[in-house]
């Protein structure tokens, strides 16, 4: 894999391969949450088989495990992630769950190590809003995309309307008495604003853009489960909370536990959550 030396792309991939642990303990959770999401981008590309399909900053493997039985026989699917320790946990799952055409790989998306017109669809769930130049990941994107080939890219909408996340964000910002996530750094909402998806994947060429809302809520038993779990997946957030003093840490659970109760129900957290999922297609698929 080729990447540049960028100190900051590093030390981003140190704090996401800091938290695969908790995502492979978590995975239960992040599949059930991220089902809609997986439907509805497989819904917009429509792998069909013979294809070769890549899933983005997969994680612990998300629509692209679900993609691989669709483009059998005679397909594949590349499940990738810049962090190695994501990628180790999205193929033993691939394997566990016997999918032989999926293959895993370590790529960082804003420099895809892959050649130009090699995939029919390209995946990317929760991940494109987290990289430094996400305009760059996009025209990479594009490149790798054979002429007729379908993306599908979900990122999260605004913060005030995903309080599970922002409510953290905001107990954070108070507690340190600056702002969070902290200026110029990439974080989950950094592509929410109001035709910023749109218009990043337009200007990278691709064509037919069409970005919705889907509700993608957040249930927990329990208060503490919200915040154990929140924390504990929150890659460059996790990072920020364990470095501080245990008395801060503390101070900063109870405001945020206080302002997440809310939304409890007699069946315990039920919390509003948005993503933005867009649909496009290579500028070649659209002349036809
Ligand atoms: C919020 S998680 C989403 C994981 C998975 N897609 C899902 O929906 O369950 C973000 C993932 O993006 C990965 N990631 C962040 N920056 C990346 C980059 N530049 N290239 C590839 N993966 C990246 C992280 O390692 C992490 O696994």
């Amino acid at each position: 894999m080729t990447t540049t030396s960028n100190p900051t792309r590093d030390q981003l991939r140190q704090m996401w391969s800091g938290v695969a642990g908790a995502w492979a303990t978590h995975v239960e959770y992040v599949d059930a949450r991220g089902r809609r999401l997986s439907d509805r981008m497989l819904e917009l590309t429509r792998p069909v088989p013979g294809e070769r399909v890549l899933e983005l900053a997969c994680g612990t493997g998300g629509p692209g495990l679900d993609a691989a039985p669709l483009v059998e026989p005679g397909g594949e699917v590349v499940v990738s992630d810049f962090a190695p320790e994501m990628t180790a946990v999205a193929a033993g799952r691939a394997q566990s769950a016997g999918l032989a055409n999926v293959t895993a790989r370590v790529i960082d998306l804003e420099q895809i190590d892959e050649p130009d017109g090699s995939f029919d669809v390209v995946l990317c769930r929760e991940g494109l809003m987290l990289v430094p130049d996400p305009e760059r990941g996009a025209r990479e994107i594009r490149r790798v995309l054979r002429p007729g080939g379908r993306v599908a890219i979900s990122v999260w909408g605004p913060r005030e309307r995903n309080p599970w996340l922002g409510v953290v964000f905001d107990a954070v910002a108070e507690q340190l008495g600056a702002p969070m996530p902290p200026p110029g750094k990439p974080h989950p909402f950094s592509l929410s604003g109001a035709g910023r998806l749109a218009a990043v994947l337009r200007d990278a060429g691709l064509a037919c853009v069409e970005v919705a809302e889907l509700s993608v809520p957040y249930r927990a038993a329990s208060v503490d489960e919200w915040w154990e779990r929140t924390v504990a997946l929150a890659g460059p957030l996790a990072a920020r909370l364990a470095a501080l003093p245990p008395e801060a840490a503390r101070a900063l659970h109870r405001h945020a536990a206080e302002r997440i109760a809310a939304y409890s129900t007699p069946a315990g957290l039920d919390i509003p959550g948005v993503c933005l999922v867009a649909g496009a297609v290579s500028p070649e698929a659209a002349a036809r």
